[in-house]
């Protein structure tokens, strides 16, 4: 535990301003105390109560959580509901003219949604699926560019009980593949082009070459949504169009009932070895989590324009994009595109021309808009904003504060959510009304959830002590399975050595101050954290070494001024050492490999060649000592297991 020390010293306290408390759902730290003591007295009755106000049942649940085999735990397990239903004609009643989604598409265009709208979208795209053979429990991988429609196929889905799994449209084709594969999708829907910043990323022929490597004879659809036009290659016998298949399709869909544990969705994750993770959530205790957060975390109120600018690639879309808008019966904003395009004004051009009132976005995303125009978002109208969101990462203090006074012009609150994939919400994370907020600490856990900081052992540690962060009681939206491999989830999430594996390990290390706030400090395993995405160290390693010219490959972790972290690798090529002027060339190929390997996102910042790597007598590539390197450290470290000390020096200078 010595190398987890906490080096960060903040001091800087902000007080909610006294409008905002007044408005609040949760007004004062004492509200917050008093849901965290109902659900410390029992855990089991305050999410049932929750569970009973938020969730439309079709069938109430008469059971609350089973735990007679941890660590799979099930949550309202005999309830019966739908998710698309809670999310859509709930609202039928009451709003059904309210706008729920306002699209911008990257060139600016912009398509108003109603919940009556959208609700036609999506029994209709149900239906259309269900004639092409698609049922309950079938999984669907969806590839697509942020638009209505990709909200439109996953509500769809839920709605007629299909378990999604969305492929974020950065991937490449061999990622894609890999996730078909382990999913055993029976289709795959997809644009034939995404539009980014202006770039045309070619979606339909990425499927295609996906499709066409091995072992995914389970692929009988595949759905293109046109989104621009190009020509694309179709085959009869497996894919259709989407504006042909809705066509006939009736705009009334009857949703499927499922149980409450029936699975909502897949979603691919990096973990500490190659193979990715497929994240397995359920419908109700996902569905709590997601409602819950909105009014805790974001305060979510009728009235509010809401704005979260991930893409449902990632869990942050899922959550906040198509499930706990939906579900409160919010309107929010969806952009197709990205932050600096065509200007580095567009984020504050968009909330000011749509009035957002809430804007959640990430670390890595401020930082770039620092960078290209500090004094920007002055020149915009902001005034209709409230409240600011933070996920992905550690906000660095300096970022923070630039998004508190540029950005909320220190009148909203910053909500800095701690999450992850798995655990499908928020986990920690200010009550903005109710919590003096800290530069940089995701201050405190939402009622009912139990984390803390422990060490190897599981106890607890003091304050000002770092540690593994983990969740000491079950919780409704919390990962149920790895899909297929439920030992691999098992042996990553509830360790035995950590209270008899009844502990939920997140893999963050973390510490509480004085006050009791929580500051993230990282990953403790084999992950990096680049603009916000999770990459595996062991996935582009992987990557690195199918290529023809590698025999060896490590990567790991330099921090980065505006990603957080970059990936630097370090190679050993078979045969000779690369001479100088061959150097540039073979970065390049492998960079590009990388790229098509796993997608851009995952490409080394910056490739070091060595004749070996250096290794402990049994072998272990030691890569505390390649992390100082990639750092540009002095090499301070106990060397003396190092088998090969000469390649040090090798290894020191970018070649
Ligand atoms: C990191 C994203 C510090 C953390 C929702 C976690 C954060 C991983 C924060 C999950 C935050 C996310 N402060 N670190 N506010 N939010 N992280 O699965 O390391 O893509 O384990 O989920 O991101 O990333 P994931």
């Amino acid at each position: 535990m010595a190398t987890i020390e906490s080096i960060l010293k903040e001091t800087r306290i902000f007080q909610p301003a006294h409008e905002f408390s007044q408005q609040a759902n949760i007004p004062n730290f004492q509200a917050y105390q008093l849901l965290c003591a109902e659900a410390e007295e029992d855990f089991q009755r305050f999410w049932a109560k929750q569970a009973n106000e938020q969730i439309f049942w079709h069938k109430p649940f008469t059971q609350i959580l089973d735990d007679h085999n941890p660590p799979f735990y099930k949550w309202f397990s005999d309830g019966k509901l739908n998710v698309s239903y809670n999310c859509l004609d709930r609202h039928l009643a009451t709003q059904a003219d309210k706008t729920a989604i306002i699209f911008e598409s990257d060139a600016g265009e912009v398509i108003y949604s109603t919940y009556r709208d959208l609700h036609q979208r999506v029994c209709q795209f149900s239906n259309a699926l269900k004639s092409n053979g698609i049922k309950k429990g079938d999984r669907v991988v969806i590839y697509m560019p942020m638009r209505i429609e990709a909200v439109v196929a996953m509500q769809a889905c839920a709605r007629i009980g299909a378990i999604h799994s969305v492929v974020f449209g950065g991937f490449s084709s061999k990622s894609l593949h890999e996730r078909i594969h382990d999913a055993g999708a029976v289709a795959v829907i997809t644009a034939d082009e995404q539009v980014r910043g202006g770039k045309h990323n070619p979606l339909k022929a990425t499927v295609d070459e996906a499709i066409a490597m091995s072992d995914v004879s389970t692929v009988k659809r595949v759905v293109v949504y046109q989104r621009t036009g190009a020509a694309i290659a179709l085959n009869p016998e497996r894919d259709v169009w989407w504006h042909d298949i809705i066509r006939n399709s009736s705009k009334e869909c009857d949703p499927e009932w499922v149980d409450a544990e029936h699975p909502l969705f897949t979603l691919y994750t990096s973990g500490s070895t190659g193979k990715p993770k497929g994240v397995q959530h359920s419908s109700a205790g996902y569905l709590l989590g997601t409602k819950v957060s909105m009014q805790w975390i974001f305060d979510y109120k009728p009235a509010d324009v809401f704005w979260c600018t991930a893409d449902v690639g990632w869990i942050t879309g899922h959550s906040y994009v198509t499930y706990g808008p939906l579900a409160m019966g919010a309107t929010q904003v969806i952009f197709e595109g990205i932050p600096t395009y065509p200007t580095a004004g567009r984020f504050w051009e968009i909330i000011q021309k749509h009035h957002v009132t809430t804007f959640y976005t990430a670390p890595t995303a401020i930082r770039s808009l620092i960078k290209l125009g500090a004094d920007l978002p002055r020149q915009y109208d902001l005034s209709s904003l409230r409240l600011l969101g933070s996920v992905g990462e550690p906000i660095n203090p300096e970022a923070w504060m630039w998004f508190y006074e540029k950005v909320g012009q220190s009148r909203c609150p910053i909500v800095d959510t701690w999450w992850q994939t798995e655990t499908g919400c928020h986990m920690i994370a200010p009550i903005p009304g109710a919590m003096a907020l800290k530069p940089g600490s995701c201050t405190f856990p939402l009622p009912g959830i139990f984390a803390a900081i422990v060490d190897e052992a599981g106890h607890d540690v003091e304050s000002g002590k770092g540690g593994f962060l983990v969740i000491k009681k079950p919780f409704p939206s919390q990962i149920r399975t790895l899909w297929g491999d439920p030992e691999r989830f098992k042996q990553t999430y509830f360790p035995e050595d950590l209270n008899h594996g009844k502990f939920y390990l997140a893999g963050d290390s973390a510490y509480r101050d004085k006050d009791g706030y929580f500051w993230i400090m990282g990953r403790i395993d084999d992950v990096l954290n680049v603009s916000g995405h999770r990459l595996g160290t062991m996935e582009i390693e992987s990557a690195l070494v199918a290529h023809p010219l590698v025999a060896e490959a490590a990567v790991v972790g330099k921090p980065h001024e505006i990603k957080g972290e970059s990936v630097i690798a370090f190679v050993v090529l078979k045969g000779k050492y690369p001479q100088k002027e061959e150097v540039a060339d073979i970065t390049q190929t492998l960079r590009e490999w990388v790229a098509k390997e796993i997608g851009p996102i995952a490409k080394p910042e910056e490739i070091r060649f060595g004749e070996n790597l250096p290794k402990t007598r049994s072998g272990k590539i030691m890569r505390r000592l390649l992390r100082a390197l990639a750092k540009g450290e002095e090499i301070t470290q106990d060397i003396s297991t190092l088998e090969n000390p000469a390649i040090l020096e090798q290894l020191k200078n970018p070649s």
